[in-house]
């Protein structure tokens, strides 16, 4: 896991919420995160990166299995993205050094992300340097070196920056359902779930591993905390507590449940919170950057 928080990572550069002035002042039992990103492989020569932070260029460096192995070189095969939120495509543009790269997504994401967009030129510098392959809902695809991949429509939501010019799609937001085929281990990436859905349920199936959208702990984190106007509903996030959280879903799944994507706000942050004791008696974790898991 090179990075576990959601868009503005933790500590956030302009948030002096308790969280994130606590941390600050190390007044907070808590770690920092950068923005969520995956790195999965099968082999450990040729790696995937599960959406492309911000921050992708020192989450690369925080990992040495992803460093050149010649003058130019990079084990980093491929990006695959769940959705076009900036958090998940601006790294794109960061792996920008002439460099040839490989891109899963869905049209709609492909097309919010590349379509009229001038910054896309800076990976257009030679023939193919981008080669998208489209990720087709319920199709598992074959990366390489013994993983596949299905995409499958989960309820989310059009990035922020697309809503006044694009109508919804299903191919907005997906989870992934990455399969070794080696050792059978099934990993389900679901960053962003706006609530419970039979969809969801398909998505995170027997898998060994579900990594789940843990930005909010309450509908109104925001609001209570003079942050903001908008509930997590609003921006399509499940909130992990409360009578109707995603909290009692994931405690009856089989397999690690970890909560990644976690917004700077949430309470589960905190390492002696009660929050993150209700998450850990239902078997529950929640991701901190460096994390890693073999399935
Ligand atoms: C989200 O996860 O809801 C988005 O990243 C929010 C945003 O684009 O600011
Ligand atoms: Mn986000
Ligand atoms: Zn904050």
């Amino acid at each position: 896991m090179l990075g576990s928080a959601a868009g503005g990572g933790f500590p956030q550069w302009n948030c002096g919420c308790t969280n994130c002035s606590g941390l600050r002042a190390g007044t907070v039992r808590a770690r920092a995160r950068t923005q969520e990103s995956v790195a999965v492989s099968g082999d450990g020569e040729y790696w995937f990166l599960l959406n492309a932070s911000p921050e992708i260029r020192a989450q690369i460096e925080s990992f040495a299995p992803l460093w050149p192995r010649a003058k130019r070189h990079s084990p980093v095969s491929g990006v695959l993205l769940t959705n076009g939120d900036l958090d998940h495509v601006l790294g794109l543009l960061s792996l920008r050094e002439s460099h040839p790269i490989q891109v899963w997504s869905t049209a709609a994401v492909r097309g919010g992300f590349a379509e009229g967009n001038p910054l896309y030129a800076t990976l257009e510098r030679f023939p193919a340097q981008v080669r998208w392959h489209a990720l087709e809902l319920g199709r598992e695809i074959a990366l390489c070196s013994g993983l596949f991949a299905t995409a499958l429509a989960i309820p989310g939501k059009l990035p922020l920056h697309l809503e006044r010019t694009h109508a919804a799609s299903p191919e907005d937001n997906v989870g992934l359902r990455i399969r070794d085929a080696r050792t059978g281990g099934v990993l389900a990436y679901l960053p962003a779930v706006a609530g419970p859905s039979s969809a969801v349920e398909a998505a995170v199936a027997g898998a060994d591993c579900t990594c789940f959208d843990g930005t909010f702990w309450s509908s109104d984190e925001l609001v209570a905390a003079g942050l903001g106007t908008r509930r997590a509903e609003d921006m399509a996030h499940w909130p992990v507590g409360g009578a109707t959280g995603s909290l009692e879903f994931l405690a009856k799944l089989p397999g690690r449940r970890i909560l990644i994507h976690v917004n700077n706000t949430n309470p589960l942050l905190r390492e002696d919170g009660a929050e993150l004791a209700a998450a850990r008696a239902a078997g529950v974790e929640v991701a901190h950057d460096g994390l890693e898991l073999a399935l």
